[in-house]
């Protein structure tokens, strides 16, 4: 499976993140010298860039079963139940979008987490019973966009804390060369920069341009990938020389053409670009956050100059 072996499987393949990879080689390696489950891991950080390989790969590494469900997937403490039921000792067990777990089966996590057991509750009224059900030890891997939407009490549970960065463009460029050695294809190394400075410091983002320019390779010359090629196919992707999709443009856009560059509140923008407000929060404004196009401020949105010299517009007088 090409899908599947794209991603790297140890460690040693993971390429970037530096600080959180060291991090874990450690606590990996103490852990399988102590025979013990890892420490439960929240990993957290804007989309995409990477907490699913991660939470593979420290299965991988610690030699056990990955077991993978979303917050939203477990809906009640029922659930959680039969998930955690069936791991075998040192599983570890991958919950996507973890904030956004039911408070009720958050409560039942506690002290799965921290005692390895259930307490469930049989039964309703002055006949109910509670039950205690031991578990295997197992290692939690949470992930989320933004830590601080955890509650202070799941959050706490966590002994290992990663926070994922936006990738360097050269550890992004390393990564377009190992998706194309994958795919067996030819890619110039310039063209490998361009798709690295145009991904938002995203591998997902990375690794989806690449493969739409390998179309292009593909359709319109000999496959190889050209420099001339990338550059031709990401103009017509839409994607500009700062890797800003159609997507930012119409959110930098619309703050200045609408909103005379901000402050303006994330509900107002949203609703006047039709975009979820969510999606803008946790997709697109980090990332314009970080290159700082876009400052936050208590009374709202900012577009920054650097937009304004984006997109080569005068700076409105205020
Ligand atoms: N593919 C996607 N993300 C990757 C990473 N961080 N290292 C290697 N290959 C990847």
């Amino acid at each position: 499976e090409i899908e599947f072996s794209l991603r790297p499987q140890n460690l040693t393949q993971y390429i970037g993140q530096d600080k959180v990879k060291h991090n874990l080689q450690i606590f990996i390696e103490a852990a399988k010298l102590r025979h013990e489950a890892l420490d439960h891991v929240l990993l957290y950080g804007p989309p995409g860039l990477g907490k699913t390989t991660l939470a593979a790969i420290i299965a991988n590494e610690m030699g056990v079963n990955l077991r993978t469900t979303s917050g939203p997937a477990i809906e009640r403490p029922g659930d959680l139940a039969a998930v955690l039921t069936a791991l075998e000792p040192g599983d570890v067990l991958f919950i996507d979008e973890i904030h956004r777990l039911h408070r009720s089966v958050e409560e039942v996590l506690y002290s799965a987490m921290e005692d390895f057991c259930l307490d469930i509750v049989i039964g309703k009224g002055p006949t109910a019973k509670s039950v205690r059900v031991d578990l295997p030890p197992f290692t939690l891997v949470g992930a989320t966009t933004r830590a601080g939407m955890l509650s202070a009490p799941l959050r706490d549970r966590f002994g290992v804390l990663c926070r994922l960065e936006y990738y360097e463009e050269y550890d992004l460029a390393n990564i377009v060369e190992r998706t194309a050695d994958v795919f067996t294809i030819g890619i110039e190394q310039e063209a490998t920069i361009e798709i690295a400075r145009r991904s938002r410091g995203t591998p997902r983002i990375a690794n989806r341009l690449l493969r739409r320019v390998r179309d292009f390779a593909q359709v319109r010359g000999d496959g190889t990938i050209t420099n001339e090629i990338t550059r031709t196919a990401l103009e017509l992707l839409q994607v500009d020389k700062r890797g800003l999709d159609h997507i930012d443009h119409k959110l930098l856009r619309g703050i200045i053409e609408r909103f005379r560059g901000g402050p303006v509140g994330l509900e107002t923008i949203a609703a006047s670009i039709g975009e979820e407000a969510h999606t803008i929060e946790d997709v697109y404004e980090p990332y314009l956050l970080q290159i700082g196009f876009l400052q936050r401020t208590p009374r709202g949105r900012v577009v920054t100059h650097l937009v304004y010299e984006h997109f080569q517009i005068e700076v409105p007088e205020k």
